[in-house]
């Protein structure tokens, strides 16, 4: 089977008219447009299998959201070639139209003044869902996001967790193949932000659903995400097994220490740096390469009860990828 998506060497510049400061630069600018161009998708390829849940991350302005509403037809590629379900999505065919929801964390896409259920009927005739579908689909929704009782509370006075995931059930209700998630837990408190991260794996697990996810939160990436696409100022960074990145870009490895009898700070730090230090225990980072000749060295120096070799936690791994790119 073909891929579901399928990018290729999609590049995307904004342009935007120069204008020069001044009435005479207005005037000017009216017969001679200058433009000022920010290339933000610089000739990326990838390709998503159906039911394959895939993280994009990448720094601010990376260029991830330009990359999803050009998946989502919503904006115009400057060149390359993207096929989504076998459309290409600029074409905009209704066909298209019904298979594939995107939803903006940063933007509402329901009635602001309506309550949500007045919403979600709106969408039932967009999309045409018979009446049957529409009521099991919404019902099973609302239960598994906890909402059912907010149905007919207007958006606006729901708090922004509820609000979001009133935005994922109006994504949902006509089962798209396709779901495009930009930064769907932003902004909310750590329980609304489990509820919803479980609800995307509970239903991409038993819907096939095909996801790109956007998250800023690590936490979403590591529980959802079995493979990741790091995008850097609009190019392909790393394509892969999100296991793989701690491999291919984490240098060191934390030692974990217990001792049988108090250590000093001082007597750790030429074995590597410490990271956290008690009398009788101790992380330190320590080079991968070196890690096995470190750990003897500190078994035959120190008293040591107990000693662990760990991964660096996916999160600074990432986390020290982007701050090497600023
Ligand atoms: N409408 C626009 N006109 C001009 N430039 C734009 C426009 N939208 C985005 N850009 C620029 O394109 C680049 C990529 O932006 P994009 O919104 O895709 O980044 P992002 O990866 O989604 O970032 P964030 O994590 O902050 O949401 C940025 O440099 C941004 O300033
Ligand atoms: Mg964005």
């Amino acid at each position: 089977m073909p891929p579901v998506i399928s990018v290729e060497r999609l590049r995307k510049e904004y342009r935007s008219f120069k204008k020069e400061a001044g009435l005479a630069g207005a005037i000017k600018s009216l017969f001679k447009r200058e433009y000022d161009r920010r290339v933000a998708v610089d000739d990326v390829s990838f390709d998503i299998e159906r039911g394959e849940l895939v993280g994009f991350l990448g720094a601010n302005g990376a260029g991830k959201t330009t990359t999803l509403k050009i998946l989502s037809g919503l904006l115009y590629p400057t060149s390359g070639k993207v096929s989504v379900l076998g459309f290409t999505p600029s074409d905009r065919k209704d066909d298209f139209r019904r298979q594939f929801s995107i939803v903006l964390g940063q933007k509402n896409q329901l009635l602001w003044d309506l309550p949500a259920e007045d919403s979600f009927l709106l969408l039932k005739e967009i999309y045409e869902i018979p009446n049957d579908d529409f009521q099991r689909q919404l019902s099973l929704l609302t239960d598994l996001l906890g909402v059912t009782d907010k149905l007919s509370v207007q958006l606006r006075r729901l708090s922004l967790g509820e609000r979001m995931k009133m935005e994922l059930i109006g994504s949902l209700l006509h089962k798209p193949k396709v779901l495009f998630l930009d930064e769907p837990t932003i902004g909310l408190d750590v329980v609304a932000q489990k509820t919803i991260r479980e609800f995307i794996k509970t239903y991409n697990e038993t819907e096939q659903t095909t996801i790109l996810l956007t998250s800023h939160y690590m936490q979403d990436i590591e529980t959802l995400c079995k493979r990741v696409i790091i995008i850097d100022a609009g190019k392909i960074f790393f394509d892969g097994a999100l296991e793989k990145i701690i491999g291919e870009f984490s240098s060191e490895k934390v030692l974990s220490l217990d001792f049988s009898s108090p250590v000093e700070r001082e007597r750790l730090e030429r074995f590597g740096v410490v990271e956290d230090w008690s009398p009788v225990s101790a992380k330190l980072r320590v080079a991968r390469a070196s890690i096995s000749k470190t750990s003897a060295e500190m078994l035959a120096a120190l008293p040591v009860h107990d000693l662990n070799i760990e991964e660096v936690p996916i999160e600074d791994v990432i986390r020290s990828i982007f701050a090497s790119k600023v």
